[in-house]
């Protein structure tokens, strides 16, 4: 279900014909307010509609003739997938020894796309380093998208993979933003299953643990010219993981930074590419030195708040009436469209005195939001004693809570007593028993 917030700003998009329209008209790349509601369109719905994607790319087409997307001589193909298995396998470490992307499974999935063949047949082979031409453009431009899934076993011993048609959708958007070769997500998501149905037993079997899935594709053009990555690799890995962070499943501190951007109106900051990540990491060393563990990235003079580190970013506030708003960033162009932000909102507004989170009263009511929210709103809520959870969000870390807010030398402080809070933990028990297959729902999917 769409929150009423979010439908009102539905209806008043203008359509994809008629951005396609204006931008003709105007004869140059159409300015970011019709961007940016074009692509909201898109992403409130986590799938990408096709008359969507062909308007963008008819905009696109019009105004840089240079990156109109060629088509495919031969898309990816899972029946000509070959299978070769590493003679020397590995045993997978004690789960209780793992963290986060450290170690990776026996097995790899790779595809190659060459403009003249189009994309060769998909080899699932033994997990080993790749041989690069240096002037392929990974190196120079850094045409990078990836992806972060995660497999679970279920109670059956079957691996199962949450929501992975979404972050399919994303892959797809994503290589369209950066014109790589572009690919069919469901043959992808085919070639996944099998991948980790090959490498299941590196599951850790603990609850909160998993295999995290990195599909990645890279540009390969071996030239220095700047232009778009006419050829590509795909490849996918598996890494066994435990806690995201290394101080484990606690909470963490953030300091809120706004002289530095990770993202801004009409940048990147809604694709998963591997160029928002990189200037990131000054940033976080600095906030590392003043005794931070991550940043709460604020934009624009109001300061309002886009994400945490690599998370999205959720306030949960105790509202005077006795519900309870849970506040979220919209999805601006700037913000990632995260699956479990997503999750969290669907759960938060299914959450009813017939079907209850686990842990929250039946007669609780959460008002779920996706608005703007300043770092003046965070404090004011914090200074009435009103700011009940400040939690992050993401596949990795799936839910994440927030003990210290760092904002102009003062620290907000959180009530986490550390763990999370009702709400988060409520959300991260819902998940977890979604993924793991111990709560029946279509977000879990089997590899079969
Ligand atoms: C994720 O939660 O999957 C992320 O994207 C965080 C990071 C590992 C890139």
């Amino acid at each position: 279900m769409i929150p009423a917030t979010r439908s009102r700003v539905l209806n008043r998009l203008p359509s994809a014909s008629l951005l396609a329209h204006v931008s003709s008209k105007l004869g140059r790349m159409p300015c970011q307010r019709f961007l940016s509601t074009a692509w909201l369109k898109d992403s409130a719905r986590l799938t990408a509609p096709p008359t969507i994607s062909r308007a963008m790319s008819t905009v696109k087409a019009g105004v840089m003739p240079d990156v109109v997307s060629k088509p495919l001589k031969a898309d990816l193909d899972p029946s000509k997938l070959t299978i070769t298995l590493t003679k020397t396998p590995k045993s997978p470490p004690p789960p209780e020894q793992l963290g986060f992307g450290a170690v990776m499974s026996d097995h790899m999935l790779v595809c190659e796309y060459n403009p003249e063949s189009g994309w060769s047949a998909p080899s699932i082979q033994p997990y080993a380093p790749i041989s690069l031409d240096p002037a392929c453009a990974i190196f120079h431009y850094t045409p990078s998208v990836f992806e972060g899934m995660k497999a679970f076993v279920g109670p059956d011993g079957k691996p199962r993979l949450f929501r992975p048609d979404l972050n399919m959708a994303r892959m797809e958007r994503s290589t369209d933003r950066v014109s790589l070769p572009h690919f069919d997500k469901d043959a992808l998501l085919v070639l996944i299953k099998k991948l980790v149905a090959v490498d299941a037993h590196w599951i850790p079997p603990m609850r909160g643990y998993s295999m995290y899935i990195r599909p990645t594709l890279i540009g390969t053009r071996a030239s220095l010219s700047v232009a778009s990555s006419t050829s590509a690799l795909l490849y996918v890995i598996l890494s066994p993981s435990g806690p995201y962070f290394p101080t484990g499943f606690k909470p963490i501190s953030l300091i809120s930074m706004w002289d530095t951007a990770r993202t801004w109106p009409g940048g990147t900051g809604a694709y998963k590419l591997g160029i928002n990540y990189t200037p990131c990491f000054k940033p976080q060393e600095e906030a590392y030195s003043k005794g931070y563990q991550q940043i709460l990235w604020l934009l624009g003079d109001e300061r309002r708040i886009t994400e945490a580190g690599q998370m999205n970013f959720f306030a949960v506030v105790q509202r005077d009436d006795g519900d309870i708003d849970l506040i979220t960033p919209p999805l601006d162009g700037t913000i990632l469209p995260g699956v479990t932000r997503s999750s969290v909102l669907s759960l938060a507004s299914s959450h009813s005195p017939t079907s209850p989170l686990p842990g929250l009263p039946p007669t609780q009511r959460i008002h779920a939001h996706e608005r703007t929210i300043t770092i003046s709103e965070l404090q004011a809520h914090h200074a009435r004693g009103a700011l009940l959870e400040a939690f992050g969000v993401g596949t990795a870390a799936i839910i994440c809570p927030i003990d210290r807010i760092g904002y102009e030398g003062v620290d907000m402080v959180m009530p986490v007593n550390e763990g999370l809070g009702k709400v988060g933990k409520a959300m991260w028990d819902e998940i977890v028993a979604i993924q793991e297959g111990l709560k029946p729902s279509e977000w879990s999917v089997t590899c079969e």
